[in-house]
């Protein structure tokens, strides 16, 4: 019996709305919560026993560790052995917001938390209801995306309910999440920052403030035995769509028309098809299960809407879904990087 508690006004968060929630935090218990980028599965950092109830609630690996989330700069200092100068200037920067540092970790954290590691993720998020809750539990909050392992992170309330419903204690809706996709994630514990993860925060953004940053090979190439990657998240298999999911990319005209023939063909075996596209060309594509992402000249649509969409195919499903590919710049490249998981590495140029 998982409660659904709906916030009234996001602009105008009244502290009793938020009460009951800090309280099963505090007390070790479960509540998902809207932050900007996606919903968060939340339960107390400090507390090993808390952090192992997420897992279980997932169904996920425990060795793949939590962001814990702040709401405050002053609540950094305790979680942290250290905080080396990239790491200033990008707080300075970003936060409150859709980045995500991985620092050195203090002794108060636990490993349950890091999945072992010396290090800890660290996010402050800027949504009003997970900055607040965050501020009223007191205590550092850990987070995963509120998805079952394995199913695209849950961008509204309702997605959450599929996933989690008697599960967890708490469900707070603030409505639809604003960005859509993960926060980005940096390393700042070595010599050079390097991006773990691609979000909101783009590449472009994080050079313009500190100079060089890396990038972590893992980021674009497909999981194998000799890549250790960074972040232990990443040697998991990510999400993947019940069905066969192919990016296809190259000149648009050539594109939507390789779909189309795509699509003709599979329907004639007797296939269910889906296509994923932009408000650009949805018109162009007269055959199957046809969803735009959104605009294409306006990225963060698409970043806003990918999820979902994956969770609709999901639900409806089709066998096989074909999709338009997107440029790698700017918020793109998390838009990339999501979806090119999604499709196993299976892109066909065109
Ligand atoms: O936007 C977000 O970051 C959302 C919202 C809820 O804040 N949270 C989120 O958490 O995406 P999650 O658990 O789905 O992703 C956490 C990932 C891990 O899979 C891992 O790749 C990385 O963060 N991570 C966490 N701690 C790390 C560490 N100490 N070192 C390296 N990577 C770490
Ligand atoms: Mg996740």
């Amino acid at each position: 019996n998982t409660k659904l508690v709906k916030i009234e006004d996001t602009k105008q968060i009244k502290d009793e709305e938020l009460a009951e929630a800090a309280q099963i935090l505090r007390d070790g218990g479960l509540v998902a919560f809207p932050t900007e980028t996606v919903y968060g599965l939340g339960a107390n950092a400090l507390d090993e026993a808390a952090a192992k109830k997420i897992y279980a609630a997932k169904g996920r690996p425990s060795d793949n560790p939590l962001i814990a989330h702040i709401s405050c700069l002053e609540e950094l200092k305790p979680l942290v052995a250290y905080i080396p100068e990239a790491g200033r200037k990008l707080a300075e920067a970003y936060w409150p917001g859709p980045l995500t540092m991985v620092f050195p970790k203090s002794d108060i954290v636990p490993y349950g938390t890091t999945g072992g590691l010396d290090t800890v993720a660290v996010r402050m998020p800027s949504d009003p209801v997970a900055n607040r809750l965050i501020k009223l539990a007191g205590v550092p909050v850990a987070a995963p995306s509120a998805n079952t392992s394995g199913r695209p992170s849950p961008t509204t309330a309702q997605h959450v309910w599929q996933d989690m419903e008697g599960k967890i204690e708490m469900i707070l809706d603030g409505g639809p999440v604003g960005i859509g996709v993960e926060s980005t994630i940096v390393d700042v514990s070595g010599d050079v920052p390097t991006l773990l993860r691609p979000g909101a925060i783009t590449m472009e953004m994080l050079r313009e403030t500190v100079g060089r940053v890396e990038i972590d090979p893992a980021i674009q190439a497909p999981p194998s035995a000799d890549l250790r990657p960074k972040a232990p998240g990443m040697k998991y298999r990510h999400y993947a769509p019940h069905a066969d999911l192919q990016l296809v990319e190259g000149e648009t005209d050539k594109v939507v028309e390789t779909i189309n023939a795509l699509v003709k063909e599979k329907l004639a075996e007797g296939k269910k098809v889906g296509v994923i596209c932009t408000d650009e060309t949805k018109d162009r594509f007269p055959q199957g299960e046809v969803r735009s992402v959104g605009l294409r000249a306006k990225e963060e649509t698409i970043a806003h809407n990918l999820f979902a969409v994956l969770r609709e195919f999901d639900d409806l499903d089709v066998d096989c879904i074909y999709s338009e590919s997107f440029s790698k710049d700017h918020l793109g490249q998390a838009i990339m990087n999501r979806l090119t998981k999604a499709a196993g590495y299976h892109v066909l140029k065109v």
